[in-house]
């Protein structure tokens, strides 16, 4: 299931960096190699932030899943771009009391659980929906505190802060890059909602 992930992304690396790679390939001189200098690294950075972003599973959660041959698989065509905006979810189950505390939608992109109900970011690189107008500080700082831009609201679960924080410095900045070179998709993700209790709390 996460191999398609993997593989499109490398093809999306490869027409991304299509121009720069042919470039490469007919510059002999020794000026021109100075030039391609900064993209090769800058490439590597992303092929590395690719793969902390394909072995982490952030796809697993801010990639929709759709209905495929053989049951949910990842819509690459809208490859991290958080949850749908147009799939607009119906009240959250009431579960019985007892071992059952979290549930998700079939996108695997809207969760609610005690608390409330979270739907996952659009991570690509569009400036009015995504992280476009993000610098890649902010991107660390969300990352290590999880807290909006590392100083606005607590992040809810299920996103894994308590494990990402741990990504060095060196890592998040590959990270940044990777999903500032995805393709940018327009999706406006919905605010997250309070408990159902906090909710009628709040009203009184
Ligand atoms: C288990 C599910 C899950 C995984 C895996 C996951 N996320 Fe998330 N992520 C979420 C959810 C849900 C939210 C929204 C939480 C909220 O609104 O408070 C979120 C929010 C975020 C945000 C905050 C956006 C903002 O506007 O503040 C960033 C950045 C982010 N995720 C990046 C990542 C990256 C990078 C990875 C992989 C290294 C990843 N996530 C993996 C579920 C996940």
């Amino acid at each position: 299931m996460h191999r398609p992930v993997a593989m499109t992304s490398a093809l999306l690396l490869f027409s991304l960096f299509a121009a720069g790679g042919s470039a490469i390939a007919q510059t002999p001189s020794a000026s021109a190699a100075d030039r391609t200098a900064k993209p090769a690294a800058e490439v590597e950075k992303i092929l590395r932030g690719r793969y902390l972003v394909d072995s982490g599973a952030c796809g697993d959660c801010h990639t929709p899943l759709k209905m495929g041959k053989s049951g949910p698989e990842p819509d690459l065509s809208r490859l991290l771009s958080g949850h749908p905006q147009g799939l607009v979810m119906p009240p959250a189950p009431t579960l019985p009391a007892g071992p059952w505390l979290v549930v998700s939608s079939a996108t695997n992109t809207a969760w609610a659980g005690p608390w409330g109900v979270s739907f996952t970011a659009n991570l690509t690189p569009d400036g009015a929906t995504g992280l476009g107008r993000w610098t890649a500080k902010q991107f660390a700082d969300t990352m290590r505190t999880g807290k909006h831009l590392g100083f606005g609201r607590e992040i809810l679960p299920p996103m894994p802060i308590p494990a990402y924080k741990h990504f060095n410095d060196t890592d998040l900045d590959a990270i940044f890059a990777y999903l500032q070179a995805i393709p940018p998709i327009k999706n406006r993700v919905l605010a997250p909602l309070p408990p159902a209790g906090a909710a009628s709390s709040a009203k009184k």
